[in-house]
Formats: C-alpha cells, sequence, structure tokens
C-alpha cells in the first residue's frame, strides 16, 4: 500500500513550524511572562515563586537528596565542597512503576504506599541509621504553590501521574508522615524545590552565566531567575527564582492532533505545551498520525524511544525503522511509505525542539527587558534534550532564526543529574 501524496502532505503540514510561527510563539511567550508577572493567575503559565535565588558556589556540607517526579525516584548523599565541585557518597533509586509488579502512580494506588516508598528509599540511602541528623532537600517535580522554601502543595498531577490523596496537600507533611511510620526522625527536610530549579541551581553552583534553567524529558517546563523579585529570607542572591510551569502554557494554536490528544488524556485542557513538545507525549502524536496514513482505527503504542531509533535509521531500506513500524502496526511498508514516516517523525521532533526554543528565547527577551541581550547558558536537563536525535542541532537553528546575530550571546549546556545536585544545594542554602 502507497499512501497517497495528498495525505501524507496533509498530515506533515500539521507539524510545521515555521521561522513566522515560532517568532509568534516566543513574542507570546515574553507577553504571557509579563502578564503573569503582573497577576500570575492571568497568565496560561502558573509562575511559581521558589523562594530561592541562585547560590553562590561556596555551598559546603553533606546533605540528603530526594529527587521525585519522572519515572524514577532517586536519593542521593551529597557532599558540596564549594568551588563547584561536589561528590555523590551515596545513590539509590527505583522506578515508581513495574507494570505488573507494583504502581505508586496510578488510580489504583495511595498517598500512603507512594510516601511509603519514597521513605524506604531515604532509609535505604542513610543505610538504616536512624540517628545522625540529616538535612534533606527534595526535588519535587509538578506544579506546587510555596510560602517559603521547605513548602509545596500538589496543585495538580502532571505527566499522568494519577495517585489519589496528594492534589491540594502540603507533600512535606506527608513525607514526614511517611518518615515517622518508618521511625526515621533525623531526616529533616529544609528545602522543596521543582525540578527546574534544580537544574538552574546546579548549573549555577558550577559555572557562571546561567539564569535559566528548564527539563526537556518525560515532562517539560523551565525557570528563569527574575532580578526584580527578592526574596524576604534572602536565600540565594540575584532575585528570585520563577518556576513558570510552562508546560501549561497555551497561547499558541494546537493542530488536530494535539487537540485529540489532549481530549483523551488524563487532564484534558491542561499542559497544552508540554502535550506538544515532551517525551511522554511526543510518542503519542506520532503514533496517532502514522494511523491516519494506515487509515487505522488502532491505537498505536509508538514511544519517543521508537521515534528516535526510526530517525536515527541511516541504512538505505530502512530495516530498522521497518521492523519497528511493523512491530507496532502491524504493516509491511514499502520504503517510499517508510521514508516518509520517518519524515514525519523527524517534523514532530523538529517542532517540539523549535516550540522549546521559542520559550527559551521569550525568557532572554524577557530577562533584557529591551535592552542588550547578555551572553548566557540555558541549563537544561532531561532525555529528550540529551538523547533525541535532530533535538540539539534544531535548538540551535532556532536561535539562529530567532536572535539573529545576538544567537552567538544563548546557547544550551547539559545539566546532567541536576535534579539531585540541586536539592543537595537548596538544602545547604536553607541552613547556611
Ligand atoms: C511539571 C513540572 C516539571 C516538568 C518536568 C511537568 O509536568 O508540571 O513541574 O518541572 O514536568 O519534570
Amino acid at each position: 500500500m502507497a499512501f497517497s501524496e495528498g495525505k501524507f502532505q496533509d498530515v506533515l503540514s500539521e507539524f510545521a513550524a515555521t521561522t513566522d510561527f515560532i517568532k509568534e510563539v516566543a513574542t507570546n511567550f515574553q507577553k504571557d511572562l509579563q502578564i503573569g508577572l503582573r497577576d500570575p493567575k492571568s497568565s496560561s503559565m502558573r509562575m511559581l515563586k521558589s523562594y530561592v535565588g541562585l547560590p553562590t558556589g561556596k555551598e559546603t556540607g553533606e546533605f540528603l537528596a530526594l529527587d521525585f517526579g519522572g519515572t524514577n525516584v532517586r536519593v542521593l548523599r551529597i557532599k558540596l565542597e564549594g568551588e563547584g565541585r561536589y561528590e555523590v557518597i551515596k545513590k539509590v533509586g527505583e522506578p515508581l512503576i513495574i507494570p505488573g509488579k507494583y504502581d505508586y502512580i496510578g488510580k489504583n494506588s495511595t498517598a500512603d504506599e507512594m510516601f511509603g516508598f519514597l521513605a524506604r528509599l531515604i532509609d535505604e540511602a542513610i543505610d538504616g541509621d536512624h540517628s545522625t541528623k540529616f538535612y534533606l532537600g527534595h526535588t519535587f517535580s509538578f506544579p506546587s504553590t510555596q510560602d517559603d522554601l521547605n513548602n509545596a502543595k500538589l496543585i495538580i498531577w502532571t505527566k499522568e501521574f494519577a495517585t489519589p490523596g496528594v492534589e491540594g496537600k502540603v507533600v512535606n507533611d506527608l513525607l514526614l508522615d511517611a518518615l515517622k511510620k518508618r521511625g526515621i526522625e533525623n531526616v529533616v527536610p529544609v528545602a522543596v524545590i521543582n525540578d527546574t530549579v534544580a537544574v538552574l541551581l546546579s548549573a549555577a553552583y558550577q559555572q557562571s552565566e546561567v539564569y535559566t534553567g528548564s527539563i526537556y524529558a518525560t515532562g517539560h517546563n523551565t525557570c528563569y531567575l527574575e532580578s526584580s523579585i527578592k526574596d524576604p529570607k534572602g536565600f540565594g542572591q540575584g532575585g528570585m527564582i520563577l518556576n513558570l510551569e510552562c508546560g501549561n502554557f497555551m497561547k499558541l494554536t494546537p493542530n488536530r492532533f494535539d487537540v485529540a490528544l489532549d481530549r483523551n488524556s488524563e487532564k484534558p485542557g491542561e499542559q497544552r505545551f508540554e502535550k506538544m513538545v515532551s517525551g511522554r507525549y511526543m510518542g503519542e502524536l506520532f503514533s496517532m498520525a502514522v494511523a491516519e496514513l494506515l487509515d487505522s482505527d488502532k491505537k498505536f503504542d509508538f514511544t519517543s524511544i521508537d521515534m528516535s531509533e526510526i530517525v536515527s535509521d541511516d541504512s538505505e531500506n530502512l530495516e530498522r525503522a521497518a521492523a519497528i513500524i511493523e512491530e507496532k502496526t502491524g504493516a509491511k511498508l514499502e520504503l517510499a511509505d517508510l521514508k516518509k514516516i520517518k519524515e514525519l517523525d523527524e517534523a514532530i521532533i523538529v517542532r517540539s525542539a523549535r516550540l522549546v526554543t521559542s520559550s527559551y528565547v521569550g525568557i532572554v527577551w524577557q530577562r533584557a527587558n529591551g535592552g542588550e541581550i547578555e551572553t548566557q547558558h540555558v541549563a537544561v536537563d532531561g532525555s529528550v534534550y540529551e538523547k533525541m536525535p535532530l533535538v540539539q542541532e534544531n535548538i540551535n537553528k532556532a536561535f539562529t532564526e530567532l536572535l539573529g546575530k545576538d544567537a552567538a550571546k544563548v546557547d544550551t549546556i547539559l545539566d546532567n543529574g541536576g535534579s539531585g545536585l540541586g536539592a543537595a544545594i537548596a538544602a545547604a542554602m536553607a541552613v547556611s
């Protein structure tokens, strides 16, 4: 079977992200930031205060870091040595879900089970030592309101998490409760931060000229240092880091696949930007578009990892791509069709990278505030950024399209593992 060219072009064009389109997105993103700075309720982004600024790089001491928010939970014991140096003394980690075995994030799980699981990992990380005092920094990667650095109330689950009994609760209370149940009273949580904030703290601890931190992975979000807001308690320098929760940015037109995906998701109407760009959803967009090309009613389950493998297949006959597509759809396709599916795959990845770059540029413009753009690095962590083919090169390309000669002043840097290190730094800042 060969797809009709007309149908293919129609589907492909849905994922086009032209220069004009990404310019408009960057402009609207900056406008929404400005609206949010005046009144967060009027912006599509939540613009949440983190109650922390940048570290000095001189923070020292041993801290516990709980990194919770993706597929895996990690607990680390980290020794900060100052001058941007650190040592990971111990690291434990386990997935939140092993299909067929356990599931702490589904509708049938409970808050007690979820936080009990976290407490067990913490116990493992401290080798069952229930007497030495440990200060804990907690990276909690979901939209949460804070009134200080140490408490965060979950507004809403994202990334298809659905555990009942956590939304609306102060996560510190749930954690303390679970620790107590295990007889752990020597672990003292002192800071809760979003993972984007953790990435920014971690990168800024190690180098200068970093004001923006971003996660580009299962989920997507970005934070930046807003110089005009000061932390009354004075944790950190340069102003206050705002967790934008820009996965919820909505001032851009979704295509019909985005609309359908949103409609069938756990939380329709929420996280529209995240659903267009992040790893959790790209495979679903691709699955829907492929189903349309194949005239199939079936729900395929391509993941972003499958997408990476398909686009990486540079062989003449696209054997690897053909095998994945056959496994997922049952269809044996001709080479011409395989090439089209690969092109569609590329278009979805490239759109994602270009949209994410537009949001970075919106922040760069906002920090410049009409003046000169400063030399800066946007610190990014996450599997999509790190591993997905085409992503980094298309971010650079989009920077050039959007910033012209100023693109030379802005780049992205990988901040691998920043979620854990950032939590330890936040803890150090809180007790200093
Ligand atoms: C959450 C953010 C988080 C991002 C990356 C989003 O779904 O709302 O808080 O930073 O995922 O983990």
